[in-house]
């Protein structure tokens, strides 16, 4: 029969009959690859057998719905982000950096899903014996669990109709491949075409699917970007690899909210559950050190807290620098400009650094008034008073704004040992323990006047 021919970009797998010298999807230059294509294994014919299932519009109070079925991680953690476990014929991302602990995050999870579901366990990365001796070490064991190392996307989807498990996982979408395309495993070509496979299979089959997707810093890595629009929910996993926590993330969430977060931390016998994430994070907190300030986040529906540090120094030479991690470099700088402009604080020659401990990665502008007491505390070279915590969004003006769920904040820090909390000046209702000390300010300058 005669062949296709296709081009296709090997930067976004933009598609199409004709060579472009700049692709008119990316504007990369020269990326566009040729490729021949069998016509009767070419991508959609594989892929869409629907030529018999004909499909009508129905009204929607008549289509059947079995109840949300899931099932059940055995952590709670991994179920929380989930929104209570996994949904029946869902398909799962799971998206992180190398190394940071997404094939232990799932084989653990093996472990309590195959009590009563078939799982199959694919890796296009480790050997059986490999998987093998890293489930030994996880203590995992499980008769209802199948190992498969393999890389051929048509061969993975043969052995899957054969055994008919109810999770399918599959270790990475980077290292698989689909026989009809010609470019390399990991291109985002095949990546598509490999999750646009994997997808149809797990609605069609009812299979709940989850992937591995690396992601690396620079998002050079062709992979999870790509593919969020295709899955159900999109987890990320992240944290510093040479920290002990890490925190999962909901970054879509098809069949729960996307707030909630789940974290965890690496031990020899793999992830262990936190159960007080709070304390964790606060673990070491220097007592009476000047430059770092505890704040408190919301996490969906669970308040966190965690210890915001700043440096501040002298620029010995040139343009200031500045870097933040685990808080927006953006919203850093804009504070420093605050700082500077409405409470008078001569920033402008000094080099600043901000950074969360633990790897956590604070985004909620409840964040900016620790953030700024920090900043101030360093530059002053005066350290906070004892035991105390803040939350607060800073504007423009320098000033401090209302966040939601101040409550349950206080009530966090409380419970943490906390009595003196710094916070925009609001209503609180009844509810707060009445040992804390509540200092309402209503600008940059009363909270540094307040506490420095
Ligand atoms: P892994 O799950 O292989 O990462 P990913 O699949 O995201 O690439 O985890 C790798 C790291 O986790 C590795 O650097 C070692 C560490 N690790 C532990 O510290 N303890 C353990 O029990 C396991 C299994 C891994
Ligand atoms: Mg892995």
């Amino acid at each position: 029969m005669k062949q296709k021919t296709l081009f296709l970009c090997n930067e976004c797998g933009y598609e199409s009959a004709k060579w472009f010298g700049k692709c008119p999807s990316c504007g990369a230059w020269n990326t566009m690859s040729e490729f021949k294509v069998k016509p009767e294994t070419a991508t959609r014919s594989v892929l869409a057998d629907t030529s018999h299932t004909t499909s009508k519009p129905v009204r929607m109070d008549e289509i059947e719905t079995e109840n949300e079925a899931r099932f059940g991680s055995g952590i709670g953690e991994l179920d929380r982000v989930l929104g209570g476990g996994a949904v029946h014929g869902s398909f799962v991302l799971v998206g992180g950096e190398p190394g940071i602990g997404k094939s232990t995050l799932l084989l653990q999870m093996c472990q309590e899903m195959g009590r009563n579901a078939k799982v199959l366990y694919v890796s296009g990365e480790e050997s059986l014996r490999q998987i093998r001796l890293r489930a030994s070490r996880l203590h995992i064991s499980s008769s209802n669990l199948y190992v498969l190392a393999e890389t051929d996307m048509e061969q993975i989807i043969q052995e899957t109709d054969a055994l008919a498990p109810d999770i399918l996982i599959v270790d990475s979408i980077q290292t698989v491949y689909r026989r009809e395309l010609q470019s390399a495993p990991g291109g985002t070509t095949q990546i598509k075409e490999c999750a646009m496979l994997l997808m149809q299979y797990a609605k069609r089959h009812s299979v709940t699917i989850f992937i591995v997707g690396h992601v690396n810093k620079e998002g050079t890595l062709a992979g999870p970007k790509i593919l969020e629009h295709m899955v159900d929910c999109v987890l990320y996993f992240e944290g510093e690899q040479t920290g002990p926590f890490r925190c999962l993330r909901a970054a879509k969430n098809r069949f729960g909210s996307t707030n909630e977060i789940g974290v965890f931390e690496m031990s020899d016998h793999g992830l262990l559950e936190v159960q007080n994430p709070s304390a964790a994070m606060l673990a070491g907190h220097p007592a009476g050190a000047a430059g770092n300030c505890i704040a408190c986040v919301m996490e969906g529906t669970r308040p966190l807290l965690a210890e915001v540090q700043a440096l501040v120094a002298k620029t010995a030479f040139g343009v200031p620098r500045r870097t933040a991690a685990g808080v927006d470099y953006n919203r850093m700088v804009l504070l420093l400009a605050i700082l500077e402009k409405r409470a008078g604080l001569f920033l402008s020659n000094s080099d600043a650094y901000v950074n969360v401990v633990g790897g956590m990665r604070l985004e909620e502008p409840a964040v900016d008034l620790p953030m700024v007491l920090a900043i101030a505390s360093s530059f002053r070279d005066k350290p906070l008073p004892e035991g105390v915590m803040s939350f607060g969004e800073v504007g423009l003006t320098g000033e401090l704004r209302a966040v939601n769920c101040a409550a349950q904040r206080i009530w966090e820090a409380y419970r943490l040992g906390f009595h003196t909390c710094i916070m925009p000046d609001q209503d609180l209702g009844e509810n707060i323990p009445k040992e804390m000390n509540i200092v309402r300010v209503k600008s940059v300058a009363d909270a540094i006047r307040a506490v420095l």
